[in-house]
């Protein structure tokens, strides 16, 4: 089997972010430490997804491009690749046909952050599911702006909404999806909702009636962030800071990730660390590259 390809969709006007993101992608802003799509591209490394498509937005692309470059830097490769309109998550694969290829691909928004005990034997075994889809069920009090999803007793989604006003389950579905490759054929044939966009919910209804989705869980171990509001932005930065002060390790750090990953060497961490030398990011690389952690 071919490896796994990744997505991030980067894209969006954000407009509740306003004015933070009049002139700048809601992507890039600060969560404490790092630009925000570190967090969800992180995710993709822990599933270890090497090779990944950034979607954005005409203005945008050229950002995330100077941020990412070609991803050599962390034994990775980088594509970009435009949505000129809002169009809707699924549109994604479309935009990524070529990228895609003959690949199963993993979607993960820009603006989602996972953290926690266990999430990386989730993502690895998701990962490994070929012959299906999986997506995440999380517990909220209220679900009424996410996919709600119901799930039967061996894991497999009965019923899923795209922000149904009486929801059937207060499990939501963060914006994680291990697809197979048949997704871009799926994509191709969902009509736009009627807010006029090419939905997620569509693609996993779809999975969902050819009994191919997958539910994994995600319990109280886990914290899932979407980092849309001027609150939620903050709560999401207090929280990276807390672990980060509290236990010295790193939330999300591309580069120790890819040295766990043996992505790349001691030698090219340390060349890393370097540039970041006057911060505490940078002495955690550096650290990381002796052996401290
Ligand atoms: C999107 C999806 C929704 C999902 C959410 C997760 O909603 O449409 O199903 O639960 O992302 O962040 P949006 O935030 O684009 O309204």
């Amino acid at each position: 089997m071919k490896q796994r390809k990744g997505i991030i969709l980067a894209g969006g006007s954000a407009t509740r972010l306003y004015p933070l993101t009049l002139a700048i992608s809601k992507q890039i802003m600060p969560v404490y430490d790092k630009p925000m799509i570190y967090y969800p591209l992180s995710v993709l490394m822990e599933a270890e997804i090497r090779e990944v498509l950034i979607i954005s937005t005409p203005r945008d692309i050229v950002t995330f491009e100077n941020l990412l470059g070609d991803g050599s830097q962390w034994g990775m490769h980088f594509e970009y690749k435009i949505q000129e309109k809002p169009n809707g998550l699924a549109e994604a694969f479309l935009i990524g046909e070529e990228f895609i290829g003959n690949s199963n691909v993993t979607m993960i928004l820009g603006d989602n952050m996972f953290y926690g005990e266990h999430l990386v034997e989730i993502l690895k075994r998701a990962n490994k599911r070929e012959d299906e889809a999986t997506i995440f069920g999380y517990l909220v009090k209220d679900p009424t702006a996410y996919g709600v999803v119901e799930i039967d007793q061996d894991g497999h989604a009965v019923s899923i909404e795209e922000k149904p006003e009486i929801p059937k389950s207060n499990y939501a579905v963060p914006g994680l999806y291990f697809y197979t490759n048949e997704v871009v054929k799926i994509a191709k044939a969902i009509q736009p909702s009627a807010r006029g966009e090419l939905e997620i919910t569509s693609v996993n209804e779809e999975y969902m009636k050819r009994g191919k989705l997958k539910v994994e869980k995600l319990g109280r171990g886990i914290t899932w962030f979407d980092t849309g509001t001027h609150d939620a932005l903050l709560e999401t930065a207090s929280f990276v800071q807390t672990i980060e002060k509290r236990q010295g390790m790193q939330v999300c750090c591309p580069e120790e990730i890819a040295y766990n990953n043996g992505w790349i060497n001691k030698q090219e961490l340390l060349a890393l660390s370097e540039k970041y030398i006057k911060t505490e990011y940078g002495m955690y690389l550096k650290e990381l590259a002796e052996n401290k952690y």
